[in-house]
């Protein structure tokens, strides 16, 4: 069962129409290292900023630097939203699906900023945290360290397709083959993430066809379609995997801002251009894609 919309706002083009604007609303990234604020500042912004779910879940973390990456995370999420939404960010009301799909709840009023759905996807691995951030679409994102502490990865590739995995193995054992593996498995999270289903989605049940640089073919699930869906991979530092989801529509070629670092103010994010979906014919791609 697909989630619950973040913001049910009326009005509005259907996905993958053109807005009123004749400008597609752009998929907003934020990428965020966890450095970028210190741990007693990040303590101090969720003591301000987050509900009690979030502390419950920031206080039952062993390790201190998972506690900390969570704290960046969703100091990021609500500081974003508030940005995106209008309303301050320790009133904004996150709600999870029965599969731990967070969406922002509407309030009775609105909001007071942007009159289109909203959608979100939040990931934080490896001292990142990356959120995506969608009007009128669906998002889903990941993010995956290749430096990984000396944690196999190869173990996750036994869930890909057979020729995901034969894919997998024609390159040589070491940080190339696990870039491979990293590629796929940031894919299918944003997928997975996307649907709202997580890992209850068998990952051999659909697959992605990559080239050197970007997707190149989607075999969807069976309940789903593949000509809805966009695809998008970046590396925003060396060695950090990010991959994005978005269901917009065959004929939707939004712009995609990413923006770097924790957002304080409204800086100008850098501009990059959606692949169009696999199968279609795809445009040069500008820096900064994969
Ligand atoms: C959604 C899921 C796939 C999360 O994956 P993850 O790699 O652990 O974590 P990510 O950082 O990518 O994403 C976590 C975020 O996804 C979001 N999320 C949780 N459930 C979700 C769902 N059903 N749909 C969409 N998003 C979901 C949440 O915002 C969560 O962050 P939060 O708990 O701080 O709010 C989860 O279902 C899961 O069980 N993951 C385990 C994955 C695993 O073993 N990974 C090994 C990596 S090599």
């Amino acid at each position: 069962m697909e989630p619950p919309s973040t913001d049910d706002a009326a009005g509005g083009a259907a996905p993958g129409q053109q807005s009123g604007t004749g400008r597609l609303p752009p998929v907003k990234l934020w990428f965020c290292a966890d450095d970028e604020l210190t741990p007693s500042l990040a303590g101090a912004l969720a003591a301000h900023w987050l509900d009690e779910y979030e502390r419950d879940v920031a206080g039952r973390f062993v390790f201190e630097r998972d506690r900390r990456q969570y704290l960046v995370a969703h100091a990021l999420l609500r500081r974003v939203l508030c940005l995106e939404v209008g309303l301050p960010e320790g009133e904004l009301t996150i709600r999870r699906s029965s599969r731990g799909r967070p969406f922002l709840r509407r309030p009775p009023g609105g909001l007071p900023r942007g009159r289109h759905r909203l959608d979100f996807s939040l990931a934080h691995a490896g001292g990142y945290s990356l959120l995506g951030v969608v009007r009128r679409h669906r998002i889903g994102v990941d993010v995956e360290s290749l430096d990984r502490g000396g944690r196999s990865i190869q173990t996750v590739a036994r869930t890909f397709t057979a020729e995901e995995q034969a894919w997998v193995a024609a390159e040589a054992p070491g940080r190339r083959r696990d870039h491979r593996v990293l590629r796929l498995w940031t894919l299918k999270e944003a997928y997975t993430k996307a649907r709202g289903l997580g890992l209850s989605l068998a990952f051999d049940s659909f697959s992605f066809t990559l080239a050197a640089h970007g997707v190149t073919g989607f075999r969807p699930p069976a309940d789903d379609s593949a000509g809805r869906w966009q695809f998008m991979e970046l590396e925003p530092v060396p060695d950090v995997l990010v991959a994005v989801a978005v269901r917009a529509g065959a004929t939707a070629e939004p712009l995609v801002e990413l923006h770097m670092g924790f957002p304080w103010d409204r800086a100008a994010p850098r501009l990059v251009a959606l692949p169009r979906p696999p199968g279609t014919p795809a445009a040069a791609g500008p820096d900064g894609f994969r």
